[in-house]
């Protein structure tokens, strides 16, 4: 039987590797360039005919991304494969899941809708499920999520003396309450309020029953990073300890990560759902799993 074939888009080549390795499966070759005028070739290397195919693309800065990987999956449907799944380790437009006001478009579902139609299965990692409770709701394809709170407590356990996790938001609870459990430390949860794409407000943390612990704040997402900053901030005031920030997926943008660092972090920590600096936490070996069931059962 021939071996599961994995293509990275650009940008993913090295967990598409890592995968590949973990699978004892083989990574194709897809050269892709744009044209003078900014359109894009593509090009598959090699046979697809009665493959399974796995696309691997981190989602973050959709937009600049959709089109290449809509183009690949019809490409490689048309060259004969007989599986095409994609690998996304962070899922985006999960956030725009509502009309918070007349008019709005809910990108989250229409996301769902053109990922569903260019492929056979998907996975991806905690994907920002706040008002869906499961990515069933609009996806149609199969689709299956890695959780990374195993992994992220074992860092914590491994490398934080007597930590102390913070989660920045009430949506953040149940999974930074699980990680703490893991970790065998207590945890607190703050209240934010949003008040635009660079703004936000955040709760001062009640830190007078721990003030030997190192605060450790987690969250899923880590976009401008104004979160984590207030939260940094607030810790500072109080002379806790420089808190270490974690996070799932680390998408910084632009000056995001310097600002953190900056604003008196003592180390900013992420797993490898989104290739950056700050990966420490490896998926390799969760997302291996779940490929595996996947091309087993499709
Ligand atoms: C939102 O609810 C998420 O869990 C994160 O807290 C949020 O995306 C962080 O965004 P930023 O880094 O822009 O403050």
């Amino acid at each position: 039987m021939k071996k599961p074939l994995f293509f990275p888009l650009p940008g993913n080549e090295e967990l598409a590797a890592s995968l590949a390795r973990e699978l004892d499966a083989e990574v194709g070759y897809l050269e892709m360039r744009h044209f003078p005028d900014g359109e894009t070739y593509l090009r598959f290397h090699g046979d697809l005919t009665d493959r399974k195919v796995v696309l691997v693309c981190t989602l973050v800065r959709p937009d600049e991304k959709f089109l290449c990987l809509s183009y690949a999956a019809s490409t490689v449907r048309e060259l004969g494969a007989k599986q095409i799944g994609i690998v996304a380790p962070y899922l985006a437009y999960m956030r725009q899941d509502i009309r918070f006001m007349e008019g709005e478009a809910v990108t989250s579902r229409y996301f769902a809708a053109l990922l569903s139609e260019a492929f056979d299965w998907l996975l991806t990692v905690d994907p920002h499920l706040h008002r869906y409770d499961s990515l069933d709701e609009i996806y149609t394809i199969p689709t299956r999520v890695v959780h990374s709170a195993p992994l992220l407590a074992e860092w914590i356990k491994a490398e934080i003396e007597k930590p102390l996790l913070i989660g920045p938001d009430s949506e953040s609870r149940q999974w930074v309450g699980a990680v703490a459990e893991q970790v065998g430390a207590p945890y607190l949860v703050l209240e934010k309020n949003r008040l635009g794409d660079h703004a936000v407000e955040i709760s001062v943390p009640d830190m007078a029953s721990w003030p030997d612990r190192t605060p450790v704040l987690l969250d899923d997402i880590v976009s401008t990073a104004r979160t984590m900053i207030e939260a940094v901030s607030h810790l500072q005031n109080m002379k806790a300890k420089a808190p270490v920030c974690v996070a799932v997926h680390a998408i910084f943008a632009e000056q995001a990560y310097q600002e953190l660092m900056a604003a008196g972090t003592a180390a900013v920590v992420s797993t490898n759902a989104i290739a950056h600096s700050s990966n420490r936490i490896d998926l390799t070996a969760s997302l291996a799993a779940e490929i595996g069931a996947l091309l087993v059962k499709q």
